[in-house]
């Protein structure tokens, strides 16, 4: 064709003095093509101008009298999705703008401008790029393709795929159909596909960029596996698992560390997030984390087939309290997590709240580890260690100092009066005890004293018995 025309331009070029120029000009699907045509106006009579497209006659054209053609199978609904700007006619531009092109207005463009009985022709090819993607929307796991299409198809092209920019290294095949017009991907979807996906068309040393988006179907929350999540002991925390809307997973469940997590009855510790209805979302919440909760959870479930599973680290922290010997209630606060791979940073920040119940929050130091007195009242309230890393606050745990330092007094007092209460008291039952048995004691003897005038009277009436006996016999 470019061959012909050329022969054809240059037969008519030795014959009538007209140019043929062939312009190769690339746009991508949707956008807004330019067919440049420039001609030197060499009189001031305006040229007649007209454009054409191989097979499907004229696109538009211009007569000397500045009337203006459109062919009908240029407009939409009216409106011409070509035109050529009047503003730049004077500086002898003709260039043809087509808008939203698609792939059948590729082909062959010729422009003629004739003046003056001179007529100059320029040839242009248009080709327009797309780079398509099937499915559209792939779920992980399955087969997409990725095909990169020029129509016409330039002879000779080479062609490079780019993924986010850079050069793509095919873990599978890559097909490449010169013959119809097509260098196509075909991968399993996963998410190193994901983004931007350039098709780089190199052609008579240049190259020509078209791109699409590749989003794959799955568990978009968390995008990662072994992502971290972290919660304090006694806290609640949800292990998210978010599918693509849409998506509803079959059989979907949670395992922890390789074992089918099985809520216990009376104390289940993996539920299915209430507060999501979504059937999409697959959330777990466990609701008091303890310190032997942490470890890796397994979310999984099926779509068409596939299963589909997201690796979640739940990390645990807490703070252990200790008491330093040295010195007369100090104490060290130690911040522990059950992993610690991606903190970088430590803070321990005191909480506090005034009467009027308005919290204030005062960063004291770095470190993971805390020496605070027990004793000074400044130092009550809630301390929390917030642990970071690299892209900010990770977490944090809370210790509550108690009342110790007005306490610690008091206790001491307590001791010392409960002491001396005990000692009062032993003291107070000892002295009942010897009065007890100084009662015993009288009792005993006024029980002997009782005896003797028993035997008195005894003795008292037998003597009287013998008196009056005696009385008697006198008397008889
Ligand atoms: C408590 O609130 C009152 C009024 O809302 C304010 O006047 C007072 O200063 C506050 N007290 C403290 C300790 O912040
Ligand atoms: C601790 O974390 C909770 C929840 O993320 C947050 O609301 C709170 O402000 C944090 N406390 C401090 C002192 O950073």
């Amino acid at each position: 064709m470019l061959l012909e025309c050329c022969i054809f331009g240059m037969i008519t070029f030795l014959m009538t003095g007209a140019r043929c120029e062939v312009t190769e000009v690339f746009a991508e699907a949707g956008s807004e093509a330019i067919l440049p045509c420039k001609y030197d106006p060499t009189s001031l009579v305006p040229p007649a101008v007209k454009w054409s497209k191989a097979n499907k006659g004229t696109v538009w054209r211009k007569q000397r009298s500045g009337l203006q053609y459109w062919g009908s199978s240029w407009t939409v609904n009216g409106t011409p999705r070509v035109k050529c700007p009047h503003s730049l006619f004077e500086k002898g531009d003709y260039g043809l703008q087509i808008n939203n092109v698609n792939e059948e207005d590729g082909g062959v463009y010729s422009c003629s401008v004739e003046a003056g009985g001179r007529e100059v022709e320029n040839v242009v090819y248009l080709r327009i790029m797309t780079v398509s993607i099937d499915p559209p929307v792939p779920i992980w796991g399955k087969d997409v393709s990725v095909t990169c299409n020029v129509t016409p198809w330039p002879n000779g092209a080479s062609v490079q795929w780019l993924l986010n920019n850079r050069p793509f290294v095919p873990q599978t095949r890559i097909t490449s159909y010169r013959d119809t017009s097509k260098s196509i991907v075909r991968e399993k979807a996963t998410v190193s596909l994901k983004g931007k996906w350039t098709c780089v068309v190199g052609f008579k040393g240049k190259e020509e960029h078209v791109s699409a988006t590749l989003s794959v179907k799955g568990i978009i929350q968390p995008p990662n596996d072994n992502t971290k999540v972290y919660a304090a002991v006694g806290s609640g925390v949800t292990l998210p698992c978010v599918f693509s809307p849409g998506l509803t997973p079959n059989l979907p469940v949670w395992k922890k560390a390789g074992s089918l997590f099985k809520p216990a009855p009376g104390h289940p510790p993996l539920s299915y997030s209430s507060s999501s209805q979504l059937p999409w979302d697959k959330s777990a919440s466990l609701k008091e984390v303890g310190f032997k909760d942490e470890g890796r959870y397994t979310c999984s479930g099926t779509i068409q087939g596939q299963i589909l599973t997201r690796t979640i680290q739940l990390v645990v922290a807490k703070i252990e309290s200790s008491i330093t010997s040295k010195k007369k209630g100090s104490m060290a606060l130690t911040c522990q997590l059950s992993d610690t791979s991606e903190v970088t940073n430590y803070e321990w920040v005191h909480v506090t709240y005034d009467l009027n119940g308005t919290q204030s929050v005062e960063s004291v130091q770095k470190g993971k580890i805390l020496n605070i007195s027990q004793e000074s009242e400044a130092n009550r309230g809630e301390w929390v260690c917030r642990f970071s890393g690299k892209e900010g606050i990770l977490g944090n745990v809370t210790y509550h100092v108690q009342l110790m330092s007005g306490v610690s007094g008091q206790k001491v007092t307590d001791v010392s009066h409960n002491t001396a209460t005990v000692v009062g008291l032993s003291f107070l039952l000892l002295v009942l005890l010897l009065i007890l048995a100084q009662m015993y004691k009288n009792h005993q003897r006024r029980k002997r004293i009782f005896q003797y005038p028993a035997l008195e009277t005894i003795v008292h009436t037998i003597s009287n018995e013998r008196e009056e006996r005696e009385r008697s016999r006198v008397k008889t």
